[in-house]
């Protein structure tokens, strides 16, 4: 679709049907949806590979469903979905290719930017990485001194350190136990402190992940690090090598910094930094869990490019979620969505998927760069449970707010845990399915009441319900399950940015921040004379009540 000809979202007939059926519809409650429908929790499920999708407990109907995906075919979502797999450069504010798709293609697919074949290139730096992981794995690679390579500290920030430090989580059972591994990302000079104090620099190997290699945060803790290095070691500048590899797109840089560009792993500026961690960025993840398991996440990865960029709009996954989100956010006021992962290996997954969602759909302006009149990317939040039942599922089940929520949970653990342990699992999973029926039935005054609960207690115990969830069950949670899982909250973005009609592979929005930072340094250490008369009074007075405290 043209996105200079396209009429304004809420000015689409589409969009008028759908906010006339919201209305119609009224507040529509899901224990009679249910009756009317007894089949629905089996209708309304999907499969995707080893996911298994049940979002019969929304307040949609067959309706409701049905004039969504009008709504996405009036969009054009599936002609914006066939120019990204294509390379066709649709994040137009930077005149860029989308191609996270490409990094996890098949060795003999084709995927041309600008006519050229990339496909081969991946996989050339998937071999590269895949290489230098055996190498450190089997002991091979060792540093300075001659000792073997045993921890590894990534630093990065953002995409170059949310992907690599959720998936290493995630995928703790199957890595090497021997070798330990670190992510640093803070500027807070605490977080460096705390990765190498206890480590033998020796045996240390510092993987700097930028994709520009000009991140502040990044720059300055790689340059600590290489301090700390070679002054604990008293080596030169020759240790370094030994020491220290890059993932980045800018070899220029990487030199710069002293890094031989035999040692750095290579991507491309068609990879966004939110969604790069099955690139290079994924080198450390690699070392971690070796490379085999590395290609079966590339794999599972695929599998659910493949259902986006095939299955009909009525059983795509990512199509379904991303029309589920515009649904409660843009007609139901919605501002959050939360993801409850039913996982404690899946501790860092929603801080992963904060980047991944409110950076790229976090904007107010259209394609056009007018101002949308129309709500765009959720808040995204949560935290695994069962920790957050006994935190702040209260306000969920009985808050004012209106907050969907997915559900993440598995059949199996993924490995044997200690004798005794097992047998949790079942209970983890109870609460699991309890949640979300409860938060989508509640309990009825009715009900309370036959409890014998005193009347004044009533109103405290019932529970409205009327929660919306999705519930995503997969067998186990392997490699293969963690990529599927990702290219669906990927492409799910992709299909809300599509609507919006907003360009979700930016993210102008970080830029302002940074300048402003570099122009206050200068005032808190007060180097070269910098001026603070141009702050504004609150800034003045606290850069100067900063001053004070520091004695300066
Ligand atoms: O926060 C802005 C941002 O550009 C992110 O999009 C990116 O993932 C992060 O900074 C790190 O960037 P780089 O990989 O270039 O260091």
């Amino acid at each position: 679709m043209n996105a200079a000809s396209r009429t304004k979202l809420n000015q689409t007939p589409e969009w008028t049907a759908l906010a006339k059926h919201r209305e119609e519809l009224g507040a529509p409650r899901l224990r009679e949806l249910f009756a009317r429908q007894p089949e629905r929790g089996t209708a309304y499920t999907l499969r995707v590979g080893d996911l298994h999708l049940d979002y019969s407990k929304h307040l949609v109907t067959d309706e409701t469903l049905r004039l969504l995906r009008e709504l996405a075919a009036a969009t054009g979502v599936a002609e914006l979905r066939d120019a990204m797999f294509r390379g066709e450069k649709i994040n137009t504010t930077e005149d860029r290719a989308v191609l996270h798709t490409a990094l996890r293609a098949p060795r003999d697919a084709v995927v041309e930017v600008d006519g050229e074949n990339v496909v081969p290139a991946v996989h050339a730096v998937l071999d590269k990485m895949a290489s230098f992981a055996d190498q450190v794995r089997s002991g091979q690679w060792t540093g300075h001194t001659g000792k073997p390579v045993k921890n590894i500290v990534n630093i990065g920030i953002g995409g170059s350190d949310l992907g690599p430090a959720m998936a290493y989580e995630v995928l703790r059972s199957f890595t090497d136990r021997d070798l330990t591994l670190r992510f640093v990302s803070n500027v807070d000079g605490a977080d460096l402190h705390e990765a190498v104090r206890d480590l033998d620099p020796a045996e240390t190997l510092f993987v700097i992940a930028s994709k520009t290699f000009t991140t502040i945060e990044t720059i300055t803790n790689a340059t600590s690090a290489r301090d700390w290095l070679l002054t604990e070691l008293r080596a030169g500048q020759d240790a370094v090598a030994k020491h220290f590899v890059a993932l980045s797109t800018n070899a220029e840089k990487v030199e710069e910094f002293g890094i031989d560009t035999a040692n750095m792993f290579e991507f491309w500026d068609w990879v966004g930094g939110r969604y790069s961690y099955d690139s290079a960025i994924g080198l450390s993840l690699m070392v971690a869990i070796g490379p085999d398991r590395f290609r079966e996440m590339l794999d599972g990865f695929h599998l659910v490019d493949e259902h986006f960029r095939t299955a009909p709009a009525e059983e795509n996954a990512p199509f379904l979620l991303g029309l589920l989100g515009v649904w409660y956010g843009n007609f139901f006021d919605a501002q959050s969505h939360a993801v409850l992962p039913y996982s404690h290996y899946l501790s860092k997954f929603t801080a992963y998927l904060q980047q991944l969602d409110m950076e790229s759909n976090g904007k107010s302006v259209d394609r056009e760069g007018d101002r949308v009149d129309w709500q765009t990317g959720p808040v995204v939040w949560g935290t695994p449970g069962t920790n957050g039942q006994h935190a702040y599922y209260q306000l969920i089940h009985q808050g004012t707010k209106l907050i969907p929520a997915d559900f993440i949970g598995f059949a199996a653990p993924v490995h044997d845990l200690l004798p005794g342990l097992i047998a949790q699992h079942d209970l983890l999973m109870a609460n699991f399915f309890a949640q979300t029926q409860a938060l989508a039935f509640g309990k009825t005054p009715e009900e309370v009441r036959a409890e014998g609960v005193p009347e004044e207690l009533v109103p405290h115990k019932t529970f409205r319900g009327n929660h919306p969830t999705t519930t995503i069950l997969a067998d186990k949670l392997t490699p293969s399950v963690l990529g599927q899982l990702i290219a669906l909250y990927e492409h799910k973005v992709f299909v809300q940015g599509a609507i919006w009609n907003i360009d979700s592979f930016d993210q102008w929005g970080v830029e302002l921040g940074k300048v402003l930072a570099k122009k206050i340094e200068p005032l808190l250490t007060g180097d070269g004379g910098a001026d603070a008369g141009q702050l504004d009074s609150s800034t003045a007075a606290l850069v100067d009540a900063y001053r004070t405290l520091r004695g300066r």
